[in-house]
């Protein structure tokens, strides 16, 4: 049975949210390999609205397995929270939900020294999402970072927290003018997400690596995009962990012999939160026009997004640096009512065409996006169940994705709700 990762094609929010929860219908096991709580993953079911930042959109199906493995940084608070809101809705997590004992904890100077590192940067800034995310991913490759298995022990984690405090006090006093932060607060409050967080740890590798011996159909749910890769991304205007297909390797304990297939998500045009080069960025009247229709305001800090034209160059990036076999279109629908539509196939630098994506962000700044122009279709989507009943100009508009990114696409979104969705073959 195949295994799939599932990955953002651009700089996240291309709504993936939604597709996981279509596909977890086939799945056994999701699990998220990387990122934390900066990543907002919004499913409609009915009128009921969910927003998950920590736990696989999976949850929302009855009797998925869902597991947060150990390339993902936990803030202890945001994730029982999470389960509590849960549970409010009438979404039990009970033995259903697993979390890698190896993941990293994310604390009170984590996100501190997020804020105050980005408020010194000044106009130099990434826009992080404030949530302690790129200190904790320093700690871990620092090798100075608290896990959830040392934090389950009283002793290691004293020890641990106790090292760490003096260090990070020394840093918010000294570089940047802050009041220091109180060891028995922290201790305290996190020794009791500890007890509340016990049942869930595990060792989610081997657990996953047997529910592929027995032959399970395992989701790996990416966060994020390719774009905000830290290593494939528009580096530094990035996240700090791999968001790309490889990171669902070493974010959950599998190895790539295990991986069948990996499909990008992508919006039928662009948007990006926070600071960084947008090529096909739209002129601020499009931009409000484009949000509106889109909702285009971050699920984890409500911020505007920036929206624009669907760029081929990045998506075709996407599809190379992940090894993607298909695509996902996703929001066909806020297109609906524009006369035109424009796709960015390649950008000119110093006066040459490039049609490969840039990895040096200098040169992507120097580049100008180069059009071509669709007619839009200008009706309604949103009812559509067939590919073959989407109005002519939005299959010729999909068709020249497809052409263009390199690959098929399987599924087409053309709403919020699960049933706006086209499956066009079978993914698992
Ligand atoms: P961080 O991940 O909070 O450190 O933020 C780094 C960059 O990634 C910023 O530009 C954020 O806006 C962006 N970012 C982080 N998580 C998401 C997400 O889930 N969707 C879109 N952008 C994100």
């Amino acid at each position: 049975m195949p295994n799939l990762v599932l990955v953002g094609a651009q700089w996240g929010d291309e709504g993936k949210g939604k597709i996981i929860d279509v596909l977890t219908e086939k799945a056994d096991v999701v699990i998220r390999f990387q990122g934390g709580n900066n990543a907002g993953h919004t499913v409609k079911i009915g009128t009921e609205e969910f927003i998950l930042h920590l736990i696989p959109s999976g949850i929302l199906h009855k009797g998925k397995i869902c597991m947060i493995g150990n390339g993902v940084v936990v803030d202890p608070l945001a994730l029982l929270q999470e389960i509590e809101e849960l549970a409010t809705k009438g979404i039990s997590i009970d033995n259903n939900l697993f979390v890698s004992e190896t993941c990293h904890i994310i604390f009170p100077y984590h996100r501190k020294l997020d804020l105050v590192k980005e408020e010194k940067m000044g106009s130099l800034r990434i826009g992080t999402t404030g949530r302690g995310i790129g200190p904790a991913y320093m700690d871990k490759f620092s090798r100075v970072g608290i896990r959830l298995c040392d934090l389950l022990n009283k002793d290691v984690f004293k020890r641990k927290l106790e090292a760490n405090l003096e260090e990070k006090n020394l840093v918010l006093q000294k570089v940047y003018g802050e009041e220091p932060i109180s060891f028995d607060e922290i201790f305290e409050t996190y020794t009791d997400y500890a007890q509340k967080l016990r049942k869930y740890s595990a060792n989610t590798s081997l657990l996953l690596n047997r529910a592929i011996k027995e032959g399970k159909n395992i989701l790996f749910e990416g966060a994020q995009g390719t774009l905000l890769d830290v290593d494939f991304g528009t580096y530094p205007f990035v996240t700090s962990s791999n968001p790309t297909a490889g990171g669902a390797c070493t974010g959950t304990g599998v190895g790539p012999t295990s991986i069948d297939n990996v499909i990008g998500i992508a919006k039928a045009y662009t948007t990006r939160v926070g600071e960084g080069p947008f090529p096909t960025e739209f002129p601020e009247d499009l931009a409000a026009k484009i949000r509106k229709e889109g909702l285009e305001y971050g699920a984890t800090t409500q911020r505007p997004r920036r929206c624009g034209w669907f760029d081929a160059v990045i998506v075709r990036h996407a599809v190379s640096v992940n090894g993607c076999d298909s695509l996902a279109v996703t929001k066909m629908d806020v297109l609906d009512k524009l006369p035109v539509i424009k796709i960015c196939t390649g950008y000119k630098y110093k006066g040459e065409m490039i049609y490969d994506f840039p990895l040096n962000i200098d040169v992507l700044h120097e580049s100008e996006p180069v059009y071509e122009e669709c007619e839009g279709w200008q009706t309604s989507t949103n009812e559509v169940k067939r590919y073959e009943d989407l109005p002519v100009n939005a299959q010729k508009y999909l068709a020249r994705i497809e052409k263009l990114a390199g690959v098929k696409i399987k599924i087409i979104s053309v709403g919020a709700e699960r049933g706006e969705t086209l499956l066009l073959d079978s993914v698992f």
